[in-house]
């Protein structure tokens, strides 16, 4: 025997090397399609690209950037045999309008995007929007909700949130509530922060309320310009005031608030959504120096699925955002999670098996023209898919066939110590009231102060402020002038018409030029004290010698 194998015939070795090159070859194939199988969900699927345009850096950024990227995950572990999977593609605008129209065009262009979600502001919203309308590439936005974005004439621009207009009325029901005769609304200049006021004006204006001011801030206001227009609210006779603007110059806003003094009895503050949605994700220090404020805030069902998402989100936001340790996932983390969901689901249903997403244009288009932008080719589809599709979402009913959330309800909280009480909620059906009464058979717009629970205002107040005071600015500073030798410095004349003394001269001029420059309101008026018509300095004398005496003239 030439091979002699455990006393085996050579035919035997040959079946023994099939039978095991078989059985490796079962095992290979085995392996390989196990492995297949188990990413049959992923490798079997057809990649669709969406972009998603957001300020990364803020707040809403880094809580929606993470909730965006969970929704992703749980949504195809819950639809493992879909055959479509969206494929994020994430650019950060940086708060910055140019660069969020730039991504825009950038996620259009090269990589044919669907569906854009975003951008974060209101600001950065109206280019992209055009883009949007252009191509018809739906824009979904849960967090640019100034009513100026007017949607009619953009069927592709959707709101997976509210409009500001939304929550004006449920402000003017709590003014309404509380016998509040005027207010003063401070809001940041921008488009988001304008955006809100015309709607506000009317609300109130139909309740009698009146706004005698209105106070503007520019967002990079530095913080003696903050304490500057603080001082002014301060010597007017308003103690309401409204504030509506982004929660980072809120923050600093309610420091300064604190700091001159307007944290005190006596004051009311009440702060719009965009401020109260995120407020548990607020510094400490903010929310101290809120104390005793009013905001408005949408209500979110509680639910098992929003329990757990929750302490999930708390797990992964503590490897995205180490730094951050008092990030909440808020209102906007859920709409995020909710509308990467609508996406998911529309791509699913509208069959997509790697067509061609652009229809090529007819010339080929170069890097600086807009003229040739293609149409997207699945577009509408998806637009309306996402339009029909409604489910209980974690944000609640999430419902955008009106290309815009349905109002629901706002909870209506008092910041207290660390953190808020609920005192009330507001709903399009019934007003204001202390429950959530979901019968229908409560009184319409039960607005009283009754229908809310007691709120603890600034300065641990427990009596409802009445809303205005005279200010300090209701005495004037009496300024004596007397007529001078040199008229060119100082002289004085009754004005014929009104009595009252006008003063000028050199003088008089840098009198008033300082005045200008004192960082609050110091309203005066001229008092002359021309007894003796001595213009030389025994009259002068004379003069100062009655300020001396602390005489008053009527
Ligand atoms: C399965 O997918 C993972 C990543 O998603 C990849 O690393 C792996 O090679 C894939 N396996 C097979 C068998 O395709
Ligand atoms: C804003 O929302 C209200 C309802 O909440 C709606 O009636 C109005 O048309 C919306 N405005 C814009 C500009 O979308
Ligand atoms: C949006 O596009 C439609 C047609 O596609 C057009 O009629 C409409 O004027 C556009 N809207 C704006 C604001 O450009």
């Amino acid at each position: 025997m030439i091979f002699g194998l455990q006393g085996k015939t050579l035919a035997d070795f040959a079946t023994l090397v099939m039978e095991r090159a078989t059985q490796t070859i079962i095992i290979l194939f085995l392996i390989a399609h196990f492995g297949a199988a188990q990413n049959a969900t992923k490798t079997g699927a057809e990649e669709f690209p969406v972009g998603v345009i957001l300020d990364l850096g803020t707040l809403v950024g880094k809580v929606t950037g993470t909730s965006i990227q969970m929704a992703l995950e749980d949504f195809y572990a819950v639809h493992r045999s879909y055959n479509t999977r969206i494929a994020l593609h994430i650019r950060d605008s940086r708060g910055n309008n140019i660069q969020a129209a730039s991504a825009a065009l950038d996620l259009l262009d090269n990589h044919n995007v669907q569906v854009i979600i975003g951008p974060q502001k209101s600001s950065q919203a109206s280019f992209v929007l055009d883009l949007g309308n252009t191509t018809q590439v739906p824009i979904i936005s849960f967090t640019a909700t100034s009513p100026s974005l007017y949607s009619g004439g953009l069927p592709y621009f959707v709101r997976a949130t509210l409009n500001d207009s939304a929550q004006v009325n449920s402000i003017a029901s709590l003014i309404r509530a509380y016998g509040w005769r005027q207010v003063v609304p401070v809001y940041e200049d921008t488009d988001y922060g304008r955006g809100i006021i015309p709607y506000l004006v009317d609300a109130l204006q139909i309740i009698d309320v009146r706004v005698p001011y209105r106070s503007v801030i520019t967002p990079s206001a530095r913080s003696g310009q903050i304490t500057q227009e603080l001082y002014k609210l301060m010597t007017m006779q308003t103690r309401v005031f409204i504030v509506h603007m982004s929660s980072d110059l809120a923050s600093k806003l309610f420091i300064k608030a604190k700091e001159v003094g307007m944290m005190k009895k006596g004051f009311v503050w009440i702060m719009t959504d965009g401020i109260t949605n995120l407020i548990d994700s607020l510094n400490p220090s903010v929310v101290e120096a809120m104390n005793g404020a009013l905001g408005i805030k949408f209500y979110v069902p509680k639910s098992e699925e929003l329990d757990s998402f929750i302490m999930r989100w708390n797990r992964k936001i503590q490897l995205d955002s180490p730094n951050d340790p008092s990030l909440k996932p808020s209102i906007f983390g859920l709409w995020g999670y909710d509308t990467i969901w609508a996406v998911a689901q529309a791509v699913e249903k509208i069959g997509f098996n790697n067509g061609t997403l652009f229809q090529k244009p007819a010339a080929p288009r170069t890097s600086t023209s807009l003229d040739t932008l293609q149409t997207s080719a699945y577009g509408s589809e998806l637009l309306n898919n996402i339009l029909q599709n409604k489910f209980s979402g974690l944000s609640g009913y999430f419902d955008l066939s009106d290309r815009q959330l349905q109002v629901s309800t706002f909870q209506i909280i008092n910041v207290v110590g660390k953190g808020w009480r609920e005192i009330g909620f507001w709903t399009v059906e019934n007003g204001i009231s202390r429950k959530l009464n979901h019968g229908k058979f409560m009184t319409r717009y039960a607005q009283s102060v009754s229908d809310l629970n007691n709120a603890i205002w600034p300065g641990k107040s427990t009596e409802i402020p009445r809303g205005w005071e005279i200010p300090v600015s209701g005495k004037k500073l009496q300024v004596g002038v007397h007529r001078s030798m040199y008229e060119q410095f100082m002289t004085n004349e009754k004005d014929p018409i009104t009595g009252t003394t006008k003063a000028s001269g050199f003088s008089v001029d840098i009198f008033e030029e300082a005045v200008k420059r004192l960082p609050y309101a110091l309203p005066y008026e001229y008092i002359a004290f021309d007894n003796n018509e001595d213009r030389g300095r025994a009259g002068y004398n004379d003069f100062v010698y009655q300020v001396y005496l602390k005489v008053m003239r009527a």
